[in-house]
Formats: structure tokens, C-alpha cells, sequence
């Protein structure tokens, strides 16, 4: 008989001198190591042959995930369809939205009332009650495997629910738990702590610390009270989370979503941010990856300023996550939006696309969470924007409360002391489909759809992932009925996250609707993006200027053909002189005849320039930014 191939051998072989030096640097644990290798062979041979298939296509294909056909939409699992067995059912309508990679929002079993949104796990084992059964998630998994769908879920890796079986042993005295968490007799280290460690949510949670009566003990809790934080430095937690993050791996989840990672490591006298064990942990989880589950991708939620994002790609040698979100290039439209002003993005885009071509974002309008106005306040002072002034500007603009705003939302922790805020919304309502809905203006609606659909262009018109905010399709508005539910009322970010509008998805085939509108006019963006290999992201992206900062222009060169994106931001028609030929790919016109090319306010063009002209940018045109590679 022929031996069979050790596969997990030879990654584990790959991996291992590296993967044991970070450990015994980080922990110096033999016992341990031993422990989690031993592990790991385990929870290989435990994994479904269907998922080993899986894993070898894409270690075949490493860039899988990297060309213009993926598109992404992240959805709460009870808004849009009751449960998971829901999610089954509906699953012909992700496919009618083109949809192939799902981002389900946490799901894991997590106290009513003190769930944070399902971010405060008390088992990461079970799915909550009432979404239903770990079994139909692997169910789910399968059926999405079976229809070319990938499943992402959250890995809420920073903290636990207090209502997690360790931390309820912690709460009991047992001192082995406790050292899973941090905990303190005095407040004398907590006080340290505070001293350079900045607040999360500075109004509705204050403080990183709670104080626990029963226990007679500090607790540390970066996010809300009810998530205590787990101390990373105790290589069993390590190990634990490893088990727990493989467990959805064997699942059949292909995307794990880092929750919070930047803020796993903690170290008295620094911000508790970004440190360099968090990059050591992610690195060790990426190489276990790599050995266990192959086709698995990281995607680390960091929502940090640029420099401190980029990092989480690691290096080409020794990558660390698979993916990240951009951003910073999702407040930094909305910035744009408000001011008309595209020298940020621009600037923000030049900075993306001089990036590696292996990194690889997911880009959006909007989330689940609100939006921090996280934005290069260096370059704005230049330009005479001050940050408190400018972010109180941002604020008022999309509550509403200027008079040119068509925009609906509300402040996320508002902070009365420094004018601090976030801000939350749909991206419906920040275009102004709410607004113009409630005052019958018709003309108002139009304008609204018309930069809702050019704001989704824009995304699209990026490489890696574009991700849709569930409802956003068919221009979902704020849903305010969080206010009368006393576990939600507080938290804002509510507003957006809504129950989905099954009776708008009636209306996609009604001629005249917004829906209809919409739905399509993304449906076609969608559908270009797939068939042009310059939308993947090994074309040259670049930004140019033509003088009028109302109006941003891309260009992406691939192998074969040259693409132009223009865009209107201003609230002005504008005449664009253009003298480059080709065709607009929505409209199948010519651009380029007559010298320029007229837009409406919040209109855009998406075109493919003759192929004489494809990979010509040197010559003589409109475009003189920097050509760079994306
Ligand atoms: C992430 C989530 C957010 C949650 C926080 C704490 O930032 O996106 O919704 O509140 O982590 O888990």
C-alpha cells in the first residue's frame, strides 16, 4: 500500500522552526507548546475531506481572493431572515445580489441585554438560541460552499462575555481564571493603566476598568464592563483561543474576522494599542492557519490610523492578515461628501495605492459600527481644517442640522467635554433618501440615489473586496425603533442596524422606485467589475487631477485595456476636459470626442479608453497624478 502524503507534516515542517520562536519568545513554554502542536494535529485530522478539498484548490490558488470577482455583504442573521435555517432559505436572494462572500454578524452565544451586539461571547462553541444550532451553521457553511458563496463570521479574540464559563470561575475565586483576565486587589496598577490608555467608548462606557463588589476586584474591560478583557500573556489563553478559532475554521468558516485586534496585547505605560506582541500573536495565527486550514483567510478589523493599519498585512515573507479593511478611505468619502473637496481622498488613495500589490482590502460605504472620522488632521490643518471644528462640521452636516445637508443620522458618543463624536446612520440616509422620502421631494430623491449610486461606483472602482451593508441595495433608511428597546436605546449605532425591509425587495422590479433604481444601477456596476481584469489588483492604480477639486479622477491600467473613473463630488454640474478617447462603459458613448465630459452633481463615469490609447498615461492628458502601483 502507498503511504499516504503527510500534508499536515510538511506545512507543519514549513512552519515550525518560526512558529516555535515566537512562541518560546513570547511565553517561554515548552510544556505549552508541546500542548498546542499536539493540538493542532488533532484538529487537522478532525477536519471534513470536503474542507482538505478546499484547502488544496486554494493553496493552488493563493489569489483566490485577490481578483474582481468577489463581492462581499455583511448582514445580522435574525434582521435579515429570523435564523440561520432563515439565511438557508433566503440565500437565492444573495445570489441575485451577486453576492459570494457573506459576512454573518456575530452569532455566538452572548447575554441578552449584555451582548454589545453579539461582540460579548459567552461561548464560542454555540450559536445563540433563538439564530439556532452550530449545526446549521456548519448546514449554512456547506450550502454556501455548494453555491460558490464564502462564509465570514467574527472571532471576538480581545474579550469575553462575564458571562463566559471562565470568567463566571474567575467571578468564583478561582485564581487559574482569574489569570485569564486581568485582574486587580487596588486600583493602584488600573490608575497606571489610565494614565496612557485611552477610552473606547468614553460616554457610554467610561473608564478600562470595572469594579467587580462580589469579588472585591478590578477587572480590566477596554470595551464595555460585561467584556473582560483576556490577558494574552498567559500562553493557555493563547492556546484556548487557537482551539476556539480553528473550531470555526472546521466549520467550514473561510473568512475569520479578527474582532478588535490591535487591542489584545496590554503593557503598563504604553496605549495598549498595536503593540508588537499583537503582531507576534497574529503571525502565530496566520502560520497555524496556514498548517490546519489553508483556504481560511484572516481579515483584521483595525481601526487605526493609516500607518498603524498597514502593519497587519506584515511583510511579504511573514504576512500576518489576509486581509484589512480600508478605513480610512470609507470616512475619508464621507468627508468628501460633506465638503465637496476631494484632496484628501485623493491624497488617501495615493497612499493605498503605493501600498503592495499582496495587500488586499475590503472597501466600504458603511457597517455595523459608527463612523470615527479617523482622518489625516495633519494634512486638513494645512488646507485651514482644524480637527475639533472640522469633525463638529462632519457631524452637523450628516445630523442634518446644516442647511444644505440632505442627510439623517445621530451622534455616536458624543463627548461634551473634548466635542468629540462618531456618527451613525444608513448609507441611504446620508445620502438623503430618507429626507427627501419624508418630504414627498421628488427631485431631492433623485439627487439622493444618484450619489448613493455614485459613492457605490467609487467603491467598486477599488481592488480587493467591496462589501455591501445589508439593505443598502434597495437604499434601507435608519430605523429608529431602537430607542423604545431599553437594551438598545443607548447605543446608537442601533439606528443602523435595522431588520431587514423584505417589502423593499418587492419593489426592485417596479418600474420608477427607488429600489428599482438602485438595485440594478448597482447590479451593472457589479457585474462590469467582474468581467474587466483591471478592476483586480494587479492593475496600476492611479490618481489624476484636472484642477478642479470637486472631482476626482482614477485610472487602472491592467494587462489589457486602461480604465477611467470620474467622478463628481461637488453639488455643481462641471465640464471636465477630457481629450482621451474611449467608452462609457455604462452608456456604451463615446468620450473623449468633444474635449470634455459633462457630469451632473454626484455623477460619475466609468470608462475603458480605445486600446491605442490603453497604458499611454505618459502622453499628453488630463491625468498628471502619480501612477502607481495598487
Ligand atoms: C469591534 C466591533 C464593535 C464592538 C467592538 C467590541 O470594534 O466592530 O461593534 O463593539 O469590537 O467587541
Amino acid at each position: 500500500m502507498k503511504a499516504e502524503k503527510d500534508i499536515f507534516g510538511e506545512r507543519f515542517a514549513r512552519h515550525y522552526d518560526e512558529l516555535k520562536w515566537l512562541y518560546m519568545e513570547l511565553y517561554n513554554d515548552e510544556t505549552r507548546f508541546g500542548e498546542l502542536c499536539g493540538n493542532l494535529r488533532g484538529i487537522f485530522d478532525a477536519r471534513k475531506e470536503s474542507l482538505k478539498a478546499l484547502d488544496a484548490r486554494r493553496e493552488a490558488d493563493p489569489e483566490w481572493f485577490r481578483g474582481s470577482g468577489l463581492l462581499g455583504m455583511m448582514m445580522y442573521v435574525g434582521q435579515f431572515a429570523g435564523n440561520l435555517k432563515g439565511v438557508a432559505e433566503h440565500l437565492d436572494y444573495v445570489k441575485a445580489c451577486g453576492v459570494n462572500y457573506l459576512h454573518l454578524m456575530p452569532l455566538m452565544e452572548s447575554p441578552a441585554g449584555k451582548s454589545d451586539g453579539g461582540y460579548a461571547v459567552a461561548d464560542f462553541r454555540k450559536v445563540q438560541k433563538e439564530l439556532g444550532t452550530v449545526e446549521d451553521l456548519e448546514e449554512l457553511a456547506d450550502r454556501c460552499h455548494g453555491q460558490g458563496i464564502s462564509l465570514c463570521l467574527d472571532f471576538v479574540m480581545n474579550h469575553t462575555s462575564e458571562d463566559h464559563e471562565w470568567a463566571r470561575r474567575a467571578r468564583a475565586g478561582e485564581k487559574e481564571y482569574q489569570d485569564r483576565y486581568f485582574f486587580y486587589d487596588s486600583w493602584e496598577i488600573p490608575m497606571q493603566f489610565e494614565k496612557t490608555v485611552p477610552q473606547v467608548f468614553p460616554t457610554t462606557a467610561p473608564g478600562n476598568f470595572t469594579w467587580l463588589p462580589d469579588v472585591g476586584k478590578h477587572v480590566m474591560t477596554s470595551f464595555y464592563p460585561y467584556q473582560w478583557d483576556l490577558n494574552y500573556a498567559n500562553p493557555v489563553v493563547f492556546n484556548e483561543m487557537v482551539y476556539n478559532y480553528l473550531f470555526l475554521a472546521n466549520l467550514g468558516i473561510d473568512v475569520i474576522r479578527l474582532d478588535a485586534v490591535p487591542y489584545i496585547w496590554k503593557e503598563l505605560g504604553t496605549t495598549c494599542r498595536n503593540l508588537p506582541q499583537v503582531h507576534t500573536l497574529v503571525r502565530m495565527m496566520r502560520m497555524i492557519g496556514e498548517v490546519v486550514c489553508p483556504g481560511t483567510l484572516l481579515l483584521g478589523e483595525v481601526v487605526m490610523e493609516p500607518v498603524k493599519v498597514a502593519p497587519y498585512f506584515g511583510t511579504v515573507e511573514k504576512p500576518e492578515c489576509h486581509m484589512l479593511y480600508n478605513v480610512t478611505t470609507m470616512a475619508t468619502v464621507w468627508h468628501t461628501v460633506a465638503t465637496q473637496d476631494v484632496r484628501l481622498l485623493r491624497k488617501q488613495l495615493d497612499a493605498v495605492y503605493s501600498l503592495p500589490q499582496e495587500y488586499t482590502f475590503l472597501n466600504y460605504l458603511r457597517c455595523h459600527d459608527d463612523i470615527g472620522w479617523g482622518l489625516d488632521y495633519d494634512t486638513l490643518a494645512e488646507w485651514g481644517m482644524q480637527q475639533v471644528p472640522h469633525k463638529q462640521f462632519l457631524n452637523d452636516f450628516f445630523t442634518g442640522r446644516l442647511e444644505d445637508s440632505p442627510s439623517r443620522g445621530e451622534l455616536y458618543n458624543n463627548d461634551p467635554i473634548t466635542r468629540d463624536a462618531r456618527f451613525c446612520g444608513t448609507t441611504a440616509s446620508m445620502c438623503g433618501v430618507e429626507k427627501a422620502g419624508f418630504c414627498g421631494d421628488e427631485h431631492g430623491m433623485e439627487r439622493a440615489v444618484r450619489l448613493d449610486v455614485m459613492l457605490h461606483a467609487f467603491i467598486l472602482f477599488q481592488a480587493g473586496i467591496p462589501v455591501i451593508y445589508s439593505g443598502d441595495e434597495v437604499g434601507q433608511v435608519n430605523d429608529y425603533t431602537y430607542k423604545d428597546d431599553p437594551e438598545k436605546r443607548l447605543d446608537s449605532r442601533y439606528i443602523h442596524r435595522g431588520a431587514f425591509q423584505w417589502n423593499l425587495v418587492k419593489n426592485i422590479d417596479r418600474s420608477g422606485t427607488v429600489q428599482e433604481t438602485l438595485f440594478h444601477a448597482l447590479r451593472r456596476l457589479e457585474t462590469l467589475r467582474e468581467e474587466h481584469e483591471a478592476f483586480g489588483v494587479h492593475a496600476k492604480a492611479a490618481t489624476g487631477e484636472n484642477g478642479d477639486d470637486g472631482v476626482l479622477i482614477l485610472r487602472r491600467t491592467g494587462e489589457k485595456e486602461t480604465l477611467v473613473g470620474i467622478f463628481n463630488f461637488s453639488r455643481e454640474r462641471k465640464e471636465i476636459p477630457w481629450t482621451e478617447n474611449g467608452t462609457d462603459l455604462l452608456s456604451g458613448d463615446h468620450i473623449g470626442s468633444d474635449g470634455k465630459v459633462w457630469l451632473r452633481p454626484y455623477d460619475f463615469v466609468w470608462g475603458i479608453l480605445d486600446p491605442d490609447r490603453s497604458g499611454a498615461e505618459e502622453e499628453a492628458s488630463v491625468l498628471s497624478g502619480k501612477s502607481k502601483t495598487e
